[in-house]
């Protein structure tokens, strides 16, 4: 779908990029020619995310074990990757936590926990590596948000909270950081399964995950191609006058339960058809 030098010379940070569509976003940026900056909490699944995706792509990938919580682990991985490569041309936001919970259970600390990985999180990644791009030719920011982020949703009130932030953030820095050639966008992906996400979000039984399929208009989850060839235009110099745009990619899902109508999908053909006739009669 792209020419395959697409992210040609462009080193790009993807927080989360050990697992899941952070890693497949990443092979995506590495085939399309991308130097990449895997960070997570962990070195050895760093390392593994790192061999699978030079393995398949040749891409050029340093790995910086990073707890995005904290500032200083930030800057010293945001300088790691500008003495490696000279600047940072893409920041992808993708490393969050989650889980689901009544509201009225959860502790001051687990609020807390997902706002500082979600929000605090995602601001230390953009500023570090913001202040590098403004030393260099400028840069884009991608925020992986969700649909929910503007919709708001039960059972995980921190992830909205802090992604509702996250959103707040990718519009006021388009603004703000335009003048340094930095453009900031969000993607609002709807049901891509990935283990980490299904174990924390998905509960055994109970169907589901067959009921979630349901709320798809497409009547399917999202592949992780799909997301990662979106992050790919955001990404590159193609996408040039896209800026503070959140890109939603949920087969339509929110819409559907947002439109008031929407469930007459459920009336049989026959009603239709006896509703036309008496229309008719009438007549
Ligand atoms: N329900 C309610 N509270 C929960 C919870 C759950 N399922 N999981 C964790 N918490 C609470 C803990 O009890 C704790 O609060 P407390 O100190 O008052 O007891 C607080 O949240 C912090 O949990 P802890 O496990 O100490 O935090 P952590 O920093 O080690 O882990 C998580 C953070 C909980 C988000 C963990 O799931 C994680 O590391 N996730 C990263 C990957 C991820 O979630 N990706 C998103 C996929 S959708």
């Amino acid at each position: 779908m792209f020419k395959s030098d697409l992210l040609k010379n462009k080193t790009i940070i993807i927080t989360g990029g050990g697992s899941g569509l952070g890693k497949s976003m990443a092979m995506r940026f590495g085939e399309l020619g991308a130097n990449l900056v895997l960070t997570s909490r962990r070195q050895e699944v760093l390392d593994g995310a790192a061999q699978e995706i030079n393995d398949k792509t040749g891409a050029e990938i340093l790995t910086v074990p990073t707890d995005i919580r904290h500032s200083v682990q930030v800057g010293e991985m945001v300088n790691k990757a500008v003495d490696k490569f000279g600047n940072i041309d893409g920041l992808l936001n993708n490393a969050a936590g989650n889980f689901i919970s009544p509201t009225e259970n959860l502790s001051e600390n687990a609020f807390r926990t997902i706002i500082d990985i979600v929000l605090v999180g995602t601001f230390n990644c953009t500023q570090a590596a913001g202040k590098a791009m403004k030393e260099s030719d400028g840069g884009v920011i991608l925020n992986i948000v969700t649909t929910y982020a503007f919709t708001g949703s039960g059972y995980v009130v921190p992830s909205a909270c802090a992604k509702g932030g996250v959103l707040a953030m990718t519009r006021s820095l388009a603004v703000e950081w335009a003048k340094y050639g930095i453009r900031t966008n969000a993607i609002a992906p709807g049901p891509f399964p990935t283990k980490g996400a299904w174990k924390r979000l998905v509960p055994p039984g109970l169907n589901i995950e067959k009921k979630m399929m349901e709320r798809v208009p497409l009547k399917r989850f999202g592949e992780h191609e799909e997301l990662a060839n979106l992050a790919s235009y955001l990404m590159a110099d193609e996408s040039g006058y896209m800026n503070g745009e959140v890109v939603t990619m949920d087969g339509g899902e929110w819409l559907k339960g947002a439109g008031q109508f929407n469930a007459l999908e459920k009336m049989p053909n026959l009603a239709w058809k006896a509703m036309a006739l008496a229309r008719r009669k009438k007549k």
